[in-house]
């Protein structure tokens, strides 16, 4: 395995990917696991390689919006058309479309769907890679199926180790919750993952209400194939050590040693029964809280605690993706 970030890594990188190799890729959400998405074979090492139920399909990244047909299908016009038009406004970003999937897309892809997940990442490194790929990439999260997603470099190769040909290495990821899911192929839109583009964002930019889908009903093993997101399910990127989001003056874990993520600073009696505390910004700015608090999990999941109390707060904004992803790092498996 190789860590790089220079221009001759991306020429490797490409004649990796053209290869049929996977190579691990920055983007300004979280890391993801490429493959060439026009090749079955080497998409086939992605579900391998991290775990994934095959039920459960990938995100497709392109290099600009002109490239959908490569990986989508459109009417030439229409509510859909129009509405795919608006929501590229947002790209290169932290949004995902759910569109009808072209016939070059192989099955695989889009686990036997008639849909595909589809967006353009806002990082230069991810960006110069797709432009100098003459096929799309299909990248899922650079982590093992069920663990936290990676937000560095290093989170890759401690995940996956030797499975993976090469991590391109573009420094921490900016945003760090994955992208927003939209499914433009409903009327109207439905948000299958909130993320860093909100839920009004979106109302604004598509000029209709954009809703939450339902969560998958909790203790639902398997929905039936595919899933319409599995992000929904109740269980997913959860740490190993039992992780609490603290309510509103709840009293910490009894549980020691014990760790604490906490939104803001603390005052030293809230510190106190904490063998270790992160604190993920100096204002309580969520932006901030998202960018750190996966790594914070994960540091805090290596470090043989009993038990992690994590602050919470209001699920609107970038608050509705960080609330999202902690009641399923907090759902005991
Ligand atoms: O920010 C991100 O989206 C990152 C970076 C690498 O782009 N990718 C990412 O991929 O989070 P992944 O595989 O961890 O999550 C993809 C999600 C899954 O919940 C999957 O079910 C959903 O996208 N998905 C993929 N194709 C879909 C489709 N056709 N319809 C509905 N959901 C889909
Ligand atoms: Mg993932």
């Amino acid at each position: 395995m190789r860590n790089c970030s220079g221009p001759a890594s991306l020429v490797e990188a490409v004649d990796l990917l053209r290869r049929g190799e996977l190579v691990a890729i920055p983007t300004e959400t979280v890391y993801g696991l490429a493959a060439n998405a026009w090749d079955a074979q080497a998409v086939r090492k992605i579900f391998a390689v991290k775990g994934r139920p095959a039920h459960n399909p990938l995100i497709v990244h392109i290099a600009s919006a002109d490239q959908f047909d490569r990986v989508a299908r459109l009417p030439a016009n229409g509510g859909l058309r129009e509405r795919f038009e608006a929501a590229c406004d947002l790209w290169p970003g932290p949004l995902t479309l759910v569109l009808p999937k072209a016939d070059r897309i192989p099955d695989i892809v889009t686990a036997g769907g008639p849909t595909v997940a589809i967006r353009i990442p806002d990082h230069p490194l991810a960006l110069d890679l797709l432009r100098r790929c003459p096929f799309p990439l299909a990248a899922p999260s650079a982590n093992r199926s069920n663990y936290i997603s990676p937000t560095t470099a290093q989170h890759c190769r401690d995940g996956l180790g030797a499975d993976v040909a090469m991590v391109l290495d573009g420094g921490p990821c900016a945003g760090g919750v994955e992208s927003t899911i939209v499914n433009l192929a409903a009327d109207p839109p439905q948000i299958l993952r909130p993320g860093l583009i909100s839920a009004e964002q979106l109302s604004q930019r598509l000029r209709c209400p954009v809703k939450l889908a339902a969560a998958t009903p909790a203790g639902h093993p398997h929905a039936e194939k595919p899933l319409a997101a599995p992000g929904m399910l109740p269980v997913h990127y959860a740490p190993h050590t039992p992780l609490r989001l603290l309510q509103a003056g709840e009293p910490p874990t009894e549980l020691r040693p014990a760790g604490r993520i906490a939104f803001a600073p603390l005052d030293a009696t809230a510190q106190a029964p904490y063998a270790v505390v992160r604190v993920l910004s100096s204002t309580g700015n969520l932006h901030e809280v998202a960018r750190g608090l996966f790594a914070a999990l994960r540091e805090l999941d290596d470090a043989g605690l009993a038990a992690i109390d994590c602050d919470g707060c209001p699920a609107e904004g970038v608050g509705a993706a960080i609330m999202d992803r902690l009641r399923r790092a907090a759902t005991r498996r």
